[in-house]
């Protein structure tokens, strides 16, 4: 079993009504805020998510100001403009209403008010965050599980670069789950955090080695939990526990739980996908959904006991006569999954169908760093990989 540490410092108020205790838990956390709410394209003032909000801030006596507009593949100028935002309120404390670009917004702005300098810096790695404004959310989308992580993507309009930046100053302090919010979610949404959700577990678990069985059952007993619930809400979608079990699994997949002793951590599909979301702003679970099943093909002969592993342990498949055949079968069974609950398994399906081969090479040379880096843990891949993938992928 490998070392590891696991922090998870934010607090989970999770179920029914839970968002009226906002307020409340900022006063907690500090008895002189002035908080930021930060928020997306719309949809929590069309749901009154946004009033319910502001009513108990100013129940509990909490000066704040609003910023809404953040999109999704969240841009750098809309961080840009909430760091002067707070530097000229007085901002101490941002609250972020929405989903994972709307974190993502507020970890990248509490990055700029609290260090000197571009903020871009840290996403361009020339430097790293030392300190961040506290952030708390109120969820409204299970999916990229930045409520629980260190992590924020943000894409930079000038080239259209989508990049990360992880540090454990920018979690959340506590996080508001509500499964009910979620019900106003469009179907395709819905989907595609179930996709993300999925995939934070896996990135994790095929680059495992063998002796973390706990970890292996988590991962394995979560997916399934995703897949039962997804079905479930294809047909019914205002099933609370399916929204409840999912938004939990959504916090569980990318707070460290499933990472703990994992030997090497793949996310290739990830890098894959965020060239995808920068260039061509997609839906970052649908973008996933359109490249895991050809990566997974074209790395399975490094470790097809991991892949079987999967596919026994999720799906029951075991009969295939040696671990290759069982892993091939249990991708299959993967990417029927996407399609059961309607997400694309190819860059045609996803909405690139004219993707061209110049476009291809620049996807490529964006996620290759200009050749520098290769990407993923299951086997490592240079650019010319990532140019077969896309390419098959299409
Ligand atoms: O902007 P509004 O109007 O709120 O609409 C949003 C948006 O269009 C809508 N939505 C959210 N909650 C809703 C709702 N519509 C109706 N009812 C609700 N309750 O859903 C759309 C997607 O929202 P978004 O926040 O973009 O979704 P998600 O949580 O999937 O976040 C995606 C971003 O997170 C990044 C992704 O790359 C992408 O940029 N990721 C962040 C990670 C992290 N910080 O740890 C890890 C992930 O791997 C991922 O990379
Ligand atoms: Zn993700």
């Amino acid at each position: 079993m490998k070392n590891f540490e696991y922090y998870t410092p934010t607090k989970v108020v999770f179920g029914k009504g839970t968002e009226n205790e906002v307020g409340k838990l900022i006063l907690q956390e500090t008895k002189d805020a002035c908080v930021l709410v930060h928020y997306g394209s719309g949809s929590v003032k069309r749901t009154g998510l946004l009033d319910r909000i502001c009513k108990s801030l100013d129940d509990a006596g909490i000066k704040y100001v609003t910023l809404g507009g953040v999109v999704p593949n969240p841009r750098l100028s809309k961080v840009y403009e909430g760091i002067e935002l707070c530097k000229k309120e007085g901002i101490n404390f941002i609250l972020a209403v929405g989903g994972g670009s709307v974190i993502d917004s507020s970890k990248a702005i509490g990055y700029g008010v609290a260090n000197e300098g571009d903020v871009w810096d840290f996403y361009d790695y020339k430097r790293v965050p030392e300190a961040c404004l506290p952030i708390a959310t109120v969820l409204t989308i299970a999916a990229a599980g930045s409520e629980m992580s260190d992590s924020s993507v943000i894409t930079k309009e000038e080239g259209w670069i989508k990049r990360g930046v992880s540090a454990d100053c920018s979690r959340c302090r506590f996080a508001i789950m509500n499964p009910e919010l979620t019900m106003t979610l469009p179907d395709y949404q819905t989907s595609s955090g179930e996709v993300d959700i999925i995939m934070h577990t896996l990135e994790r678990y095929l680059g495992q080695g063998k002796n973390m069985n706990i970890t292996d059952e988590i991962s394995e007993g979560l997916i399934r939990t995703v897949i039962k619930n997804a079905k479930i809400l294809v047909k019914d979608p205002s099933n609370y526990d399916a929204r409840a079990e999912i938004m939990w699994a959504g916090s569980l997949s990318h707070n460290g739980l499933t990472g703990c002793g994992v030997e090497s951590m793949d996310w290739a599909s990830h890098q894959l996908e965020h060239e995808l979301g920068g260039m061509f702003d997609v839906a970052h679970g649908a973008g996933l959904a359109a490249v895991w099943p050809t990566w997974a093909r074209y790395v399975v002969d490094a470790n097809p006991a991991r892949f079987a592993q999967l596919a026994d342990k999720v799906f029951g498949i075991s009969d295939k006569g040696s671990d290759m055949a069982n892993a091939l079968a249990g991708i299959d069974a993967m990417e029927q999954v996407f399609r059961d609950i309607n997400m694309p398994v190819t860059l045609t399906e996803l909405g690139l169908k004219d993707l061209t081969d110049e476009q291809i090479d620049e996807l490529a040379e964006k996620c290759s760093f200009g050749q520098t880096r290769t990407i993923g843990g299951v086997k490592a891949l240079n650019k010319a990989d990532m140019i077969n993938i896309y390419t098959k992928a299409r």
